[in-house]
């Protein structure tokens, strides 16, 4: 019932204002974001990836309004990719990019000023040694993310993608990049979507999840198995064991402050498990979605603002 208004919310600049000055705001982004700056980002990793985690790193940016700022993001990946490298942590940490973060949304050639910001970010990432995964967002993107996908695996063929198995069309996708050396990262979806392109009860949805990782689990790709619903994991982990994959073949993926204590179990099983941690000034959107995916989370920032 909350979902909807949330994420709203998240698109609203009003609400944005609002969310941003209340001050408990900040302590509760902290459960979720590294923080606004590069050394958090980093100083975090090298924390958690101790800890036994792999981690995939989103520096915050959505609704790029102009080239300028598109290309300011892919220069903040090129630092944060050489920061991985000079700290040693580029075989544990990789980089996940939002198109619409580097150009995607622009009306002027969106398209092509996304996918040569994320040609650099992928240059920058092959030079230290580590990869990139395009997050997906809302369905109109979906073609355009996957065409960017398409070429830039010609030249970085390492590089993962997100499908959303809410998404009525996600099946085909999944049996499409089942293939060898593709890496795809599956999630719920995060978006509002409308019932013409997505499922919309929450069962049907999960049915669905798992209708998806048993194709990616039988292909030849990487399955990346992001979602913190214990049915599905353990769902995971069959899958995994009827089509003889072994924990380097597949991964878990979890967000940054979400089932911390599910994270450490998978990893001392011996499962790989990443961690997606985003980090910078942008946080807004990312926070707000949160919030719709769980009642409690927003029960906990209104009694904050309950109790100012
Ligand atoms: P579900 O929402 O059913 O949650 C299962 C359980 O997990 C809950 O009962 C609760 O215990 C816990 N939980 C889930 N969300 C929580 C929260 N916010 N706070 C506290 N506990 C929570 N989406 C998208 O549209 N595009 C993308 O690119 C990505 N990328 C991405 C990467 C990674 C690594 C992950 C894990 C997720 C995404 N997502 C995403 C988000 C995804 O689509 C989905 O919204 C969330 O993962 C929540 O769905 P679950 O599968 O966890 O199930």
């Amino acid at each position: 019932m909350l979902r909807t208004p949330l994420l709203a919310a998240a698109r609203s600049p009003r609400a944005r204002t609002l969310v941003e000055q209340f001050p408990p705001t900040r302590a509760m982004v902290r459960r979720f974001v590294a923080g606004d700056y590069l050394d958090q980002a980093v100083s975090v990793t090298a924390e958690l990836v101790g800890s036994g985690r792999r981690i995939s790193l989103d520096h915050l940016g959505e609704d790029t309004v102009d080239a300028a700022q598109a290309a300011a993001t892919a220069a903040a990946y090129e630092e944060l990719l050489g920061a991985l490298a000079e700290t040693g942590l580029a075989g544990s940490a990789e980089v996940s990019v939002k198109l619409s973060a580097v150009g995607q949304s622009l009306a002027r050639d969106g398209e092509k000023v996304a996918l040569d910001n994320a040609r650099r970010i992928c240059e920058a990432a092959a030079a230290a040694g580590t990869t990139v995964t395009l997050d997906m967002e809302d369905h109109t993107t979906t073609d355009s993310t996957l065409a960017v996908a398409r070429e830039l695996r010609a030249d970085f063929p390492w590089l993962g993608v997100v499908l959303q198995a809410y998404l009525h069309r996600t099946e085909a996708d999944c049996a499409d990049l089942a293939t060898a050396g593709s890496r795809v990262r599956l999630c719920k979806g995060a978006y509002q979507e409308p019932a013409s392109v997505a499922y919309q009860a929450k069962a049907e949805v999960d049915r669905a999840y798992a209708r998806c990782l048993r194709t990616l689990m039988r292909g030849d790709g990487y399955p990346m198995v992001a979602s913190h619903d214990p049915r599905l994991i353990r769902i995971a982990g069959q899958l995994a064991e009827w089509t003889g994959r072994k924990p380097e073949s597949f991964e878990y993926q979890m967000l940054y402050g979400i089932r911390p204590e599910e994270q450490q179990r998978l990893v001392d099983t011996g499962a790989t498990l990443r961690v997606y941690l985003p980090y910078g000034a942008e946080w807004y959107g990312y926070f707000m979605r949160r919030l719709a995916e769980r009642p409690a989370n927003l029960a906990f920032f209104l009694r904050a603002l309950a109790t100012r």
